[in-house]
């Protein structure tokens, strides 16, 4: 009865174990691939860039969350240049004391530096425009990243976004032993999407990765 339970206990807590080993750098956040960094942030920037502005639709660039946010890369990079304020979610306490110190200057329009795993996570009901999940989604139970995406749309404003980025397998879950993940197809991922009542607005592969790692796809949900 219990090994469920137990299961999904070492699930997160090997996670956890893991991410405390790692260095505090864009090189640890990305698993020694920290070259392909602007690359990617060029992508996201071009997606988003998408949705935002003025008027009918739009999505405002006021507030934004970045989860599973490491030491900030993307906050640095993609989400501070475009909202006023940004709040960061990890369950690595490490990495958010890193972050202040990485994000520099601009650390001054981060409103908050949550430390908590995203499957226990309540992000405050209507406070963003964009809720940004990148190289994170592997790490929560598929029950787990339903209920959390749930919660993420009731914490939109109004024409708000989520975005999921994140490595897709070629077919089925594959489990990762090493950082206790697991990398799900995109059928897979679209159906928890559809699961949690949430409608793919958008979906576009990221291109010009390194062709031995996971193909990559950006999906734009609300
Ligand atoms: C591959 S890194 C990606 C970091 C960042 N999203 C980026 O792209 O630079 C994965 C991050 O997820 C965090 N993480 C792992 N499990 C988590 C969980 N259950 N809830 C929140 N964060 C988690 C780790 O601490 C780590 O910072």
């Amino acid at each position: 009865m219990g090994d469920i339970a137990e299961d999904e206990a070492s699930f997160y807590s090997n996670a956890e174990d893991y991410w405390r080993e790692v260095p505090p750098t864009v090189d640890g956040m990305l698993g020694g691939y920290g070259s392909i960094s602007s690359i990617d942030i060029n992508g996201s920037k071009a997606f988003l860039q998408k949705f935002l502005g003025e008027g009918e639709g739009k999505t405002s660039p006021v507030c934004a969350l970045d989860c599973g946010a490491g030491i900030g890369r993307i906050s640095k990079r993609l989400l501070l240049p475009l909202f006023q304020t940004v709040d960061l979610v990890d369950v690595t306490q490490e990495f958010l004391d890193k972050a202040k110190p990485y994000l520099g200057e601009e650390a001054k329009r981060v409103g908050n530096y949550f430390c908590c795993g995203l499957q226990d996570f309540k992000p405050e009901n209507g406070r963003y425009d964009v809720i940004w999940i990148q190289w994170v989604i592997g790490h929560l139970t598929d029950e787990h990243l339903v209920s959390f995406l749930r919660r993420c749309q009731k914490a939109l404003r109004p024409n708000g976004l989520v975005v999921i980025k994140d490595n897709v397998s070629y077919e089925g879950v594959v489990p990762d032993e090493v950082d206790s993940s697991v990398c799900r197809d995109l059928d897979i991922v679209r159906r928890l999407v559809d699961s949690a009542g949430l409608r793919i607005v958008h979906e576009e592969q990221q291109m010009n990765f390194p062709k031995e790692i996971y193909q990559v796809h950006i999906l734009a949900l609300r």
